[in-house]
């Protein structure tokens, strides 16, 4: 039998492919199991763009925290963080303003591990392990308490995250918890997959997905995903394929934006 390697917490059943770790391994990360490999792979059959998507969303994710450092937040919370395979939000915030806080949020073992890992010695940002169905877990967590102040406005991060709650679990219920737990002022970033960009890629990568993994995972037209804003004005451009939403002077936007479904957006609280 091989070993495990060290990063890999006791107790946690390989066999099954797990949403962190596909992404991760589309991003090139090596916190992967085959089980996870196996499934990338099958996707990357199907969409051979899977890699690019994900590369854009985590683009859009720095775009999007760097436009709310300047407009003066301090402190995030972000959901369903994954593996910090690349420049991490605290990476980015904290470069943006030193000091930031930042407390990452994720339901999978290996992430949770892993960022503990990262985050060692950095008094300003934590990792919680915990499901977002439970905002109030969440919100009443020591590391939540220690580092957010929500008389101040806070960037909340959803990118990726809520395709991973189903219509019966009401993640605009989810949404709205916290929204209502922030300042005005604060900000919502999200990001989520959509079919109707390309309806047949759509329906093909939901059914290899979701006959493979652990957690089911939902693709939403524009009406749904909108009805996340609820309570926040969005900034402009408003909900857009990825590379469109504020593309820097270095940002490539070339091809059809269709081929990146994923739609994503910011808003601000009222
Ligand atoms: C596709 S990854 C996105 C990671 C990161 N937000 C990004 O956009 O680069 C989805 C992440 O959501 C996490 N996740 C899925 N369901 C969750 C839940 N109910 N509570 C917390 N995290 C969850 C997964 O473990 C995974 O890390």
């Amino acid at each position: 039998m091989t070993a495990q390697p060290s990063w890999v917490p006791d107790g946690i059943d390989t066999s099954k492919a797990n949403p962190a770790r596909v992404y991760d391994y589309w991003l090139g990360g090596s916190h992967n199991f085959r089980s996870d490999q196996d499934l990338a792979r099958a996707i990357i059959a199907v969409e051979p763009n899977v890699r690019n998507v994900a590369r854009a969303n985590r683009a859009f994710l720095d775009r999007a925290v760097r436009f709310m450092s300047q407009a003066g937040v301090r402190q995030f919370i972000d959901l369903g963080s994954g593996i910090p395979t690349e420049r991490n939000v605290h990476e980015v915030a904290q470069e943006a303003a030193a000091g930031t806080r930042v407390v990452y949020v994720d339901i999978d073992e290996v992430a949770v591990a892993h960022s503990r890992l990262l985050l060692e010695g950095n008094p300003d940002a934590a990792i919680v392990h915990a499901d977002v169905r439970d905002p109030a877990k969440i919100l009443g967590d020591p590391a939540t308490q220690l580092l957010i102040d929500f008389d101040q406005p806070v960037g909340l991060l959803l990118a990726s995250v809520l395709p991973f709650l189903s219509d019966g679990e009401d993640p605009w219920r989810v949404v709205a918890e916290f929204r209502d737990a922030m300042a005005a002022g604060g900000f919502v970033a999200l990001s989520h997959g959509t079919q109707e960009a390309k309806p047949e890629v759509g329906q093909a990568l939901e059914k290899v997905y979701n006959t493979r993994v652990a957690i089911q995972a939902t693709f939403r037209p524009r009406e749904e995903i909108l009805r996340f804003f609820d309570g926040f004005s969005l900034v402009d451009p408003g909900l857009v394929y990825t590379p469109l939403w504020r593309p820097g002077p270095d940002d490539e936007v070339s091809g059809d934006p269709c081929d990146f479904w994923l739609l994503c957006g910011v808003g601000k609280k009222r």
